[in-house]
């Protein structure tokens, strides 16, 4: 993030931060790059409001996760409500979902959002509290392992378009509801034994959601889990078969994955597939990295769980911060903005109110012109021109004001020549060939 001034009476609230136009390159290729994935791959656009009932985040999300139990920020109305600035996209994508009975759409409706999203977490590089996240929701017409991979298909070519190298996708299957139950109680008596270890969160929760323990991101409790039992013993038929086939198609794809039998992720409406994608690297500094840049799963109960009808989903998202962090690192630029081709020099006040028409006039007809209106002295707007690098500079003095004409000069070879203000658009295009 850019450098602040500490002495400005007004700082932007902690963990948020302005995208500045320096940076607005990488976002601008990151939307670019969205837009063009999700249409490639058949997803429609869909927003939802950045506020939702704190019950929707709460039902969805899981009462025992960090993010409602710590992370949200919630706020009551004027009129008493009780309402949650967005920690995620996808229980307000499924709210939508069903509100609006989107099913007609499509069978599976595929659907595609970027935005902002808020989490009250302790910021440090890569976590904030308002963070925007790019993604990608495939919902109803089946569980079908395939749609999973369907999901992290444009995921994975996104980050490979923006050029972000070593990418790995991290695999697990958390199971469902038939199978859930006896994993959970192997987890709970795993974790009885090493009670006296773990933190209070997690002592906490062993009980009530003992899969969060695997998550838990205290370094004690990181070290139990490397022991606890792994679900794929669990595992009845259907979530055997489902997994075995999203494990092919991943092979038929040859998309790079590996195992991770205690990935669980940090919210409670998953069910089966559960996947993140990791890039590492050392940058150009020597400073090595390993970043979670998506993540996503599948989450077949949570349309029942928002009172909808039962509906398979499968989904996942991006950070975008964290991919403008990796393009840094790996130093991966997007080229310049493009560049003024005219600069418009004005002298006197006839000359300035004709300038900014000619500059319209300029702007109508797709020619990227600059000027710096607002200045008198010929010498300060000729150094503006030269600083821009500009190939044509266009004067128009008091005399050219009068006769309705205006220089046009070839910043290189200084040439001038005097045309109508009326021509001069084409004697520009003209010379610009
Ligand atoms: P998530 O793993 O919580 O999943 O977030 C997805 C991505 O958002 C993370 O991999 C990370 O890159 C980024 N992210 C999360 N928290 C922060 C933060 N505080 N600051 C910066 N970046 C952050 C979800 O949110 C699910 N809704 C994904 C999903 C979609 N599952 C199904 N459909």
């Amino acid at each position: 993030m850019p450098k602040t001034k500490k002495n400005s009476s007004f700082q932007s609230i902690k963990g948020m931060h302005d995208i500045l136009p320096s940076e607005q390159l990488y976002w601008e290729k990151i939307r670019k790059e969205l837009k063009e994935t999700a249409e490639a791959y058949n997803f429609l656009r869909i927003d939802t409001p950045i506020v939702e009932n704190s019950d929707l985040f709460q039902r969805s999300l899981g009462e025992t996760t960090d993010i409602v139990e710590k992370q949200m920020f919630t706020f009551q109305s004027r009129g008493g409500d009780k309402l949650t600035l967005r920690p995620e996209g996808t229980a307000g994508i499924m709210r939508s979902y069903i509100q609006y009975g989107l099913s007609h759409l499509g069978q599976p409706l595929k659907l595609y959002y970027d935005g902002p999203m808020f989490r009250y977490e302790q910021p440090q590089a890569g976590r904030y509290r308002q963070f925007n996240q790019a993604g990608f929701e495939i919902i109803g017409g089946g569980d079908e392992p395939i749609y999973d991979i369907q999901v992290i298909l444009p995921i994975f070519r996104l980050l490979e378009n923006l050029k972000i190298k070593n990418l790995i996708i991290h695999v697990n299957t958390i199971g469902c509801k038939n199978c859930r139950p006896a994993y959970r109680k192997k987890l709970i008596e795993y974790y009885k034994n090493h009670q006296k270890d773990l933190c209070k969160d997690c002592n906490r929760r062993f009980e009530d959601n003992p899969l969060r323990l695997l998550d838990c991101s205290n370094s004690d409790c990181a070290e139990i889990r490397k022991e606890a039992p792994a679900i794929l013993d669990d595992l009845c038929n259907n979530c055997h078969k489902h997994f075995k086939s999203f494990l092919e198609y991943m092979e038929e794809l040859g998309l790079p994955y590996e195992l991770d039998s205690h990935l669980v992720r940090g919210l409670d409406y998953y069910n089966r597939t559960v996947f993140e994608i990791f890039t590492s690297g050392v940058s150009e500094e020597g400073k090595s990295f390993d970043l979670a840049l998506a993540g996503g799963g599948r989450y077949d109960y949570l349309a029942e769980m928002l009172g909808g009808r039962s509906t398979s989903a499968t989904g996942g998202a991006i950070g975008v911060e964290r991919i403008v962090e990796a393009l840094k690192l790996l130093k991966i630029n997007f080229g310049a903005r493009p560049k003024a081709k005219v600069f418009l020099i004005n002298i006197g006040d006839l000359a300035r109110k004709k300038s900014l028409a000619l500059l319209e006039d300029f702007i109508r007809a797709g020619v990227r012109a600059s000027e710096s209106l607002g200045k008198d002295s010929l010498n300060a707007q000729l150094r503006a021109a030269d600083k821009e690098g500009v190939e044509i500079a266009l004067i128009l003095g008091q005399k050219e004001a009068f006769s309705d004409s205006v220089i046009i000069r070839d910043m290189k070879s200084g040439v001038q020549e005097t045309v109508l203000i009326k021509k001069a658009v084409a004697e520009v295009k003209k010379r610009l060939k």
